[in-house]
């Protein structure tokens, strides 16, 4: 499927409410925007004021709003796919605070509401495909990273960004006791020019709405041309650092999960082919799709890589 840049943007092409509405009355009935509140954790559901819409999205058909806040990957929350709707309900996102630290100008405890302060929202349909091999369309709401960056200053040494989620197994069912999955916290890493790439964004909300618990409330990473593990949820530590700073599927797995992730269907997981995706949602007996180089964005992102080995720096 090609991947087309929408041209001449008007602020009415950004995904109007009442087609969210109508695709809410369609999956939860009527009063649909109470219900889906509830269904999404225990996220407000608030509307985003003055979003904008974004040359990089997709003309896709986005996947409905039950689609991407019932079939989840949030391992805090548990393995099962609907374990996220599930048990999300229980984290507390406010107040919330991102520690900055590292190599960087403007070290600091940032309250939420001043990392978005003065931002621009922007609407940026995206493509997330998942090492698992399956995919949606996603109507995020949020900034780039660049932005927020900038603010922050990055010291001359710097050339990762780390990211964390927050560690709280009070509220993560995930972290707890037995179920500890995984080494806490999350944690995930861009090369400096990745995280500065306009691609790159800090997604908080989606669907012109506040961010559901389960994708990763109030705050996440969205690096679409990257295996979905990349895109770090609930984010609470962003790190200017000079060494590439280790990550979780890395450390848990390295010979299957590299620092880069670029979708790359010509590079296989040691045990399942990376060639197709099953798009959620499309249907029983609908066919898996071509996964793309890059997940399609490639002519934004490939300068990026020139000279690399892919295979090797996966
Ligand atoms: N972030 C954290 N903190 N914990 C996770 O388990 N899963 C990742 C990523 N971010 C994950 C995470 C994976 S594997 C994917 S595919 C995406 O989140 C899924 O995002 P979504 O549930 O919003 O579609």
């Amino acid at each position: 499927m090609a991947y087309r840049f929408k041209t001449d943007l008007k602020h009415s092409d950004v995904t109007p409410k009442s087609v969210w509405l109508n695709r809410r009355s369609l999956v939860f009935g009527a009063g649909g925007a109470v219900i889906a509140g509830s269904i999404a954790g225990s996220a407000s559901g608030a509307p985003i004021p003055d979003i904008q819409p974004s040359a990089f999205s997709t003309d896709e058909e986005p996947n409905s709003l039950e689609d991407i806040t019932s079939y989840n990957n949030f391992y805090e929350f548990g393995t099962g796919k609907d374990d996220p709707k599930d048990n999300a309900s229980a984290l507390t996102t406010s107040p919330w605070t991102i520690k900055v630290d590292g190599d960087v100008g403007k070290p600091g405890d940032y309250a939420y509401e001043d990392v978005i302060k003065g931002m621009t929202m922007e609407e940026r349909i995206y493509r997330l495909r998942c090492v698992e091999a399956w995919s949606m369309i996603i109507p995020w709401v949020g900034f780039p990273l660049a932005d927020f960056l900038a603010r922050v200053e990055p010291g001359s040494g710097a050339k990762y960004v780390a990211f964390e989620t927050l560690v709280r197994p009070e509220e993560m069912v995930g972290q707890r006791g037995g179920r500890r999955l995984l080494d806490w916290p999350y944690r995930e890493g861009l090369r400096l020019d990745e995280a500065m790439h306009p691609l790159t964004i800090l997604a908080v909300g989606l669907y012109g709405e506040d961010m559901p618990n389960q994708n990763g409330a109030p705050i996440r990473l969205v690096v679409p041309w990257k295996y979905g593990f990349k895109s770090i949820k609930s984010i609470v530590r962003i790190s200017l650092t000079s060494e590439m700073p280790e990550t979780t599927w890395n450390m848990q797995a390295p010979r299957e999960y590299g620092f880069y992730s670029n979708v790359n269907p010509e590079v296989d997981h040691p045990r399942w082919s990376q060639a197709t995706e099953r798009r959620i949602g499309a249907g029983l007996f609908a066919r898996r799709m071509d996964t793309m180089m890059f997940n399609g964005y490639g002519d934004e992102v490939a300068d990026m890589y020139a000279g690399m080995d892919l295979a090797t720096n996966y």
